[in-house]
């Protein structure tokens, strides 16, 4: 897998974050870039410490792992800082691209303010006020903030290199394909940019015939937060009777939930060009499967619920989580 993409197939938390950590440690990745901004939380579960990233990488935890951040993401200052103290991430192993744009205090003032984004539910951080103002051509730079000097770097010409040299890399979509701007029939209950594998290319600056592999990731039950049509929806007392309620890492908001929808499935698979999927809490819909770490060690009613995502997607499901932690997956490659 020199090249792989990983994207989220519904409306985000789909468990990016999990699938990435592992694959930082399994595949022991040369570069891990993230796209996006500090509206999505990446959830990490390692050495029994929780991590909810809104900019450095999945793959932190890998500390040979060179951590980028895309062209195109947008750079909450503050919140990257923060992370990496969190992290304690080697800040000669952390690259900000140049032309990175930045989001400010202003942009979530911004959007707070806004009446139709209320309507919308953003998760209030400023993304899209701070996109228009990229657009506009009026946004300040990464290269434009003194304080992110030492971590300035080419990561389009880093990671085309590191291509061309062998080397593995692994894109690291945020939030999910149903919130893509332009492609999920969504809008405007959607984010302010395309959530998709190509737009996640596009903003690292890899050319669509350099990807080897575009990994969706689904979650055996679908959760969404913020306004918009969620398909199936189930109650929250449903939702917390089947221990499906789930609360937002990165705002604290409750998220709204409904099963598994292979019809969603398939479109999300197609259109992103998957070739491999990963199938994450499947210990929260049979919970027998927590901390499985083989594919024969699972029921027969979790197996054929794989098999039936497998058929209906069209998809082979590579990867399969079992519980929080980075480790607790089964892979099937
Ligand atoms: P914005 O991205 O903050 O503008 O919010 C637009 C919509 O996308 C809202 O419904 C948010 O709840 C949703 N959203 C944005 N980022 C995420 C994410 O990382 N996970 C889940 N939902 C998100
Ligand atoms: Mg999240």
């Amino acid at each position: 897998m020199p090249c792989s993409i990983i994207v989220g197939a519904f409306w985000g938390d789909e468990g990016k974050g999990k699938i990435i950590s592992y694959l930082a440690l399994k595949d022991n990745l040369d570069f891990c870039v993230r796209t996006g901004s500090v509206n999505a939380a990446h959830t990490i579960w390692y050495e029994g410490k929780k991590y909810a990233l809104h900019m450095v990488p999945a793959a932190f935890i890998n500390p040979r792992t060179r951590l980028l951040v895309a062209a195109g993401a947008n750079v909450h200052v503050g919140q990257f800082f923060k992370e990496m103290e969190l992290t304690k991430a080697d800040a000669k192993l952390v690259g900000i691209d140049q032309n990175a744009s930045i989001i400010e205090q202003k942009h979530s003032d911004q959007d707070k303010a806004s009446a139709v984004n209320k309507g919308i539910g953003t998760t209030g951080w400023g993304v899209g006020p701070a996109l228009e103002e990229r657009v506009r051509r009026t946004a300040k730079l990464a290269k434009d903030i003194p304080e992110l000097k030492p971590f300035i770097c080419d990561q389009v010409a880093e990671v085309n290199e590191g291509l061309d040299e062998g080397k593995s890399v692994l894109l690291e979509g945020t939030q999910g394909f149903m919130l893509s701007l332009f492609l999920s029939g969504g809008y405007p209950y959607v984010t302010g940019r395309d959530t998709g594998a190509s737009a996640i290319a596009s903003e690292a600056g890899v050319g669509p015939t350099r990807v080897d592999d575009v990994i969706v990731v689904f979650k055996s039950f679908i959760t969404r937060v913020g306004a918009g049509p969620l398909p199936g929806e189930i109650t929250k007392e449903e939702a917390q009777k089947r221990g499906w309620f789930e609360v937002a890492a990165g705002t604290g908001r409750e998220r709204r939930s409904a099963p598994f929808d292979f019809d969603l499935a398939k479109k999300t698979a197609k259109i992103n060009g998957a070739t491999k999927g990963a199938l994450t809490k499947l210990d929260i819909i049979y919970p027998s499967c927590r901390g499985a770490r083989n594919y024969g060690d699972l029921p027969n009613e979790a197996k054929d619920f794989i098999k039936e995502v497998e058929t209906r997607s069209g998809i082979p499901i590579v990867f399969i989580g079992t519980g929080p932690g980075a480790l607790d997956l089964i892979d099937r490659r």
